[in-house]
Order: structure tokens, then sequence, then C-alpha cells
């Protein structure tokens, strides 16, 4: 499988035209950006950490029955999927509160929910994803009533399946978002990636954070953090 055409460049992420229509490339970059784009830097080696993860679990949520666009691992950084258009919507899923949840609602970090949330944004970066309910996202005409009903049922899905796995690793899931896409019949099948840059990991001992928000509020040992996420998946 070869990269024909760069379709896209996000990001974290570039994506590639093939010489099967019904497949892309996409590679991973080593950019982090946070608000937005507003702060822009290097994760040295998030590239290929990240691809490995979002491969690893993609295959993981497909044996628990999850449809992922995941098809192959090319190399370090690169991994043919399933093309796909994506809807346009962040799916966040929330354990515990932390980020915007616990600006917004002006509570601290930590509360453990007795039950997972979820939101939605609509993913436009000119507005800066503005969050939004099923009733808007219907009246923008970004998904069918069917297809929030999907998406909703598979995000709480993975969210089942991604706790146990992150538990069985002594890490503690906060919250992560997903994002999901339609193959050409129509079917929505679960896309983008699954990593530190786009979930909130605590050691679950210590409370250490594990993920992205080392880079966003410069915490520090950023790279570190990443490696130690691989360790502890790769050790599984
Ligand atoms: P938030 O608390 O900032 O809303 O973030 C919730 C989760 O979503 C967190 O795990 C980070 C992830 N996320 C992204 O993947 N992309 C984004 O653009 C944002 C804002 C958050």
């Amino acid at each position: 499988m070869n990269k024909v055409q760069q379709l896209y460049e996000g990001k974290a992420k570039k994506v590639f035209s093939t010489e099967d229509p019904n497949l892309c490339i996409v590679s991973y970059k080593d950019d982090a950006t946070a608000f937005n784009g507003q702060k822009k830097g290097t994760i040295l080696g998030k590239g290929a950490i990240n691809n490995r993860l979002t491969n690893y679990f993609m295959q993981l949520l497909e044996s628990k029955g999850i449809p992922t666009h995941f098809v192959e691992e090319i190399n370090d950084t690169d991994a043919v999927v399933k093309k796909v258009e994506i809807v346009p919507l962040e799916v966040i899923i929330r354990n515990i509160s932390a980020g915007s949840f616990a600006a917004r609602y002006g509570v601290e970090e930590g509360i453990v929910f007795d039950q997972p949330t979820i939101e939605f944004s609509y993913k436009c970066d000119e507005l800066n994803d503005p969050l939004l309910n099923t009733y808007h996202a219907l009246a923008l005409k970004l998904a069918t009533p069917e297809e929030i009903a999907t998406i909703e049922k598979m995000a709480f899905g993975v969210n089942d399946v991604l706790k146990e796995f992150w538990a069985s690793v002594g890490v503690t899931l906060v919250d992560f978002k997903l994002e999901f896409g339609r193959l050409p019949d129509g079917t929505i099948i679960l896309a983008d990636e699954i990593s530190p840059d786009t979930a909130r990991l605590w050691d679950s001992k210590t409370g250490e954070k594990l993920d992205k928000d080392r880079f966003r509020r410069d915490l520090g040992g950023v790279e570190d953090a990443y490696q130690e996420v691989l360790r502890r998946v790769l050790g599984k």
C-alpha cells in the first residue's frame, strides 16, 4: 500500500489516498497543539507512540465487537485505515471531572461520577469546536437521529472496554474524545485516534498525569509520560 496524494493535514496527523479508493493511510506527527492550535510544540516520538497505541486499541475494540476503521499498521508512524466520511462531532466521554467540565461547572478535578457522561462538540476549528446537544446536531444536519443513537451506544461501549483495559495496567481513564465515520454504505464505525493526545490518563496509585495535559499545562516530563503509557500497554 502506497501514499498517492495527501488529502488532509490536521494538527497531529496527515491523511493520504492510496491506490485503493476505499483505503487511506494515516501518518501520525510529533507535532502537538493545544487550545485550538494557539499553543504549538513537538513531543518527540509521539507520532510513533500514538500510531502504535491507536492500532492496539482499535484491534482490542474490534475483538469486543466495536467496528473501527483500522486495517493494518505499515510502519512506526503510519497505518492503513478504511476511508470514511468523518461525522463532524467530537464525542467526549467522562468518568471523572477534569478539564473543561471542571472549569465550566466550577468543580474540582477528580470527582468520580456515578455514571459516565457524554457530550458532543461541533468539529469546527473556526468556531472553536462549540459544545452542542443532540437537538443542535440534528438542526445542523450533522448526523441523523439513528446515527446519533448508534454513536452514543458505541461510545459508551468503547468506555467499558477501555476503562477495564486501563485499570488492568494501573491507569485510571478519566475522559477521552472519539470521532466516528461513515462508510460508503452508511455504516457508522469508530475512526480517528485513541491516544494520550485524546484521553486523560492518571496513574491509578499516584494520580500522576500520563497524557497531553503535561504539554497543555507545562508540567514537564511530556515525552516520559507518553513512553510510560506505551510501556504499560506493551507490557500487557
Ligand atoms: P476537555 O476537558 O478539554 O473538554 O477535554 C476532554 C477530553 O477530550 C480530553 O481527554 C482531551 C480530549 N480532547 C481532544 O482530544 N481534542 C480536543 O480538541 C479537546 C479540546 C479535547
